[in-house]
């Protein structure tokens, strides 16, 4: 495996490559990362992960500082599963200057996490395009866990007639049903025990809904509450469509749960997708 930090060194490396698939990643990796290494092993002949916590998706005042970076070991797991190219780039060789050109998104950018964490979507956005810019893939791998990450990147690469597929792989869970996540490190054991319950809070909110109510902002407000009474500062339980994260309309077939809240000081999120 090659591990490249300047972008003309990636670029030389990838120069020949016919079908490059991508993963980018804040680094911190675990089971579900490596599940979406896999299936863009699937897909392309050279897969490239990114590694880099990229200053411009967090707010201020969010854990940009205390983001656990683990190089190294990140670097060892990506070796063990056969990963071609891993590209760690310091801030200086992303942004040599300041990012001043920012992506523009639709308003779905800033609703629902894009509402509790200002501008993070354009971060991504902006961070994913140059990303794409240097690499230059044929396909690019984004975790089902963040939905609406995944519905933004696919809708600027379609805007943006870009020729890249864009996959989405599915959450990996631990046995109690929390989403793997980088941030689930930062929960007390206390809170540990609790974070399961949120997603079976949107698990029971999928069963409704199949079972046939459609009183969306009723059950999201239930939800709210009954996180709320069990100490969840709770973001947003929002039903949407699947297609295109506004409210269902009669007709929508695929839909989404979405949820972000947080336990103590660790914010976390989790979705279900599903059919009606
Ligand atoms: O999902 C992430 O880890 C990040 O938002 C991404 C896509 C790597 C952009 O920094």
């Amino acid at each position: 495996m090659d591990i490249i930090s300047t972008i003309p060194e990636l670029r030389a490396r990838l120069a020949q490559e016919a079908r490059i698939a991508f993963v980018p990643t804040m680094g911190n990796l675990h089971a579900g990362h490596i599940s979406l290494v896999n299936l863009a092993q699937q897909r392309g002949n050279c897969v490239v992960s990114s590694i880099f916590v990229n200053p411009l998706q967090f707010a201020p005042n969010e854990d940009l500082a205390s983001y656990p970076r683990t190089l190294q070991a990140d670097c060892e797991k990506l070796q063990e599963i056969g990963c071609d190219v891993v590209f760690t780039p310091d801030e200086t060789a992303l942004y040599p200057q300041p990012q001043d050109v920012l992506i523009a998104l639709p308003e779905i950018a800033d609703q629902l996490s894009g509402a509790v964490r200002l501008g993070h979507f354009h971060g991504v956005a902006t961070v994913v395009l140059k990303l794409f810019n240097i690499v230059r893939p044929q396909v690019a791998v984004f975790g089902q866990k963040d939905f609406q990450q995944w519905h933004i990147i696919r809708h600027m690469v379609e805007q943006l007639a870009l020729p890249i597929e864009i996959l989405k792989g599915e959450t990996v869970r631990e046995q109690d049903g929390l989403a793997m996540s980088s941030r689930n490190s930062y929960l007390k054991p206390a809170e540990r025990m609790e974070a399961p319950r949120l997603y079976k809070a949107l698990q029971q909110v999928v069963q409704a809904v199949q079972g046939g109510r459609h009183d969306f902002a009723a059950m999201e407000a239930q939800t709210t509450q009954t996180l709320t009474q069990l100490g969840w500062q709770v973001d947003y339980v929002a039903v949407r469509s699947a297609n295109t994260l506004q409210t269902p309309r009669d007709h929508d077939r695929d839909l989404v749960v979405l949820s972000s809240a947080k336990l103590g000081k660790t914010r976390l999120i989790d979705n279900i997708v599903f059919a009606v």
